[in-house]
């Protein structure tokens, strides 16, 4: 069922999706450590992170998703004649950077197969997968293989993607130990194709030096049975400032920002409003997997965020009349984070502290 649940969360999500990746020189040193192509402008294949899996399986998980980017397999007969060819009709692999001293801290590959309309669910399949250590103490990849070589047919029937999980071991390693988050803090992934040829390469950043947005509440208003809530986003000065842009989301628009609540409060948020731009907003999403309140298809604009928006919504009751009991999931308080537009993948989080 689990599958289920992640992929009717992001239906409504991906809005004019182009991602091109990040453009990285694949040589035998740097990630993917094969001679491929690795730039995603030549492939129609790609993986974004999708969020994690909690206590599923009697595990947690990283999840992402692989898509068919249409723009670019439409374009693909035409540069037919390009060498190499990247555009190979099945996906085949796809491995992700991983620091050699964490080996054993990813087991196994949770595989999403495709609907059962009899048996009323989720086809799902696990595979054991590792991390494989190239050169001792240098470079380690994960590899998934097993269990894909998918006909790019296939992966056009899922627009939003396919789910994929990987497990995790947080006794052997952190999260962050294993795909390497210090310095510039991304997972590093590369999807090849049958060719073996292309391996689009990409990364998405958790870093709040790699983008500048940030949420705060700004003002809390007691009404009748709850509370009138806005929050300020605005592009924080200071990090802008110093926005490193490695991953490319340093001038980027506000696209979502996510708020981790309590599941208890689903039911009593309002629609919200949005000032500082020219239209009103009306509609906010609810992660069933994992406990978060969602404002999507934002589109702020930077400038706009130079001076800041406000965002206002209404904690309604029944169940929950307040901002604590909206946060009540954060060990340390109101947890965001601000999204860029889909491809530049970077989502710093942010404690909102109360006013
Ligand atoms: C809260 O802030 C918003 C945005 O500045 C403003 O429109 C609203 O009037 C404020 N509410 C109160 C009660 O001050």
């Amino acid at each position: 069922m689990a599958f289920k649940v992640v992929q009717l969360g992001l239906l409504s999500v991906l809005v004019g999706v182009a991602v091109t990746g990040v453009q990285v020189a694949a040589s035998g040193n740097s990630f993917p450590f094969s001679q491929c192509e690795s730039s995603a402008l030549k492939s129609p294949y790609r993986v974004k992170y999708d969020g994690f899996l909690i206590d599923y399986d009697n595990q947690d998980w990283t999840c992402f998703r692989m898509y068919l980017d249409t723009d670019a397999a439409t374009d693909c007969p035409a540069k037919a004649t390009d060498t190499p060819d990247c555009c190979s009709p099945s996906l085949a692999k796809i491995e992700f950077n991983a620091a050699p001293s964490c080996e054993g801290y990813v087991t196994k590959a949770l595989m999403f197969k495709g609907y059962d309309d009899s048996a009323n669910g989720v086809v799902e399949k696990i595979f054991p997968v590792g991390i494989e250590v190239l050169t001792p103490d240098v470079s380690a990849v994960i590899r998934i293989s097993k269990g894909l070589n998918l006909d790019q047919s296939v992966l056009a029937k899922y627009p939003e993607g396919l789910p994929f999980c990987l497990n995790r071991k947080p006794d052997v390693c952190s999260e962050a130990q294993t795909y390497m988050y210090e310095g510039t803090a991304v997972y590093q992934y590369a999807i090849f194709d049958a060719s073996s040829e292309c391996c689009p390469t990409g990364c998405k950043s958790f870093a709040p030096t790699d983008y500048p947005w940030r949420a705060v509440f700004h003002n809390v208003t007691e009404g009748k049975g709850g509370q009138r809530v806005c929050m300020k986003l605005y592009v924080d000065e200071a990090a802008a400032a110093t926005c490193n842009n490695a991953v490319g989301c340093c001038t980027q628009r506000l696209q979502k920002v996510e708020i981790l609540a309590n599941r208890q409060c689903r039911g009593s948020i309002s629609q919200f409003t949005m000032t500082g731009v020219t239209g009103t907003k009306s509609s906010f999403l609810w992660h069933n997997t994992f406990p978060t309140l969602k404002f999507t298809n934002l589109n702020l604009p930077y400038k706009v965020g130079e001076d800041g928006a406000f965002l206002c919504f209404s904690i309604k009751g029944p169940s929950c009349t307040n901002l604590q009991q909206l946060c009540s999931e954060g060990p340390r308080g109101c947890e965001v984070a601000t999204f860029a537009p889909p491809g530049n993948s970077c989502c710093p989080i942010n404690y909102m502290p109360y006013v």
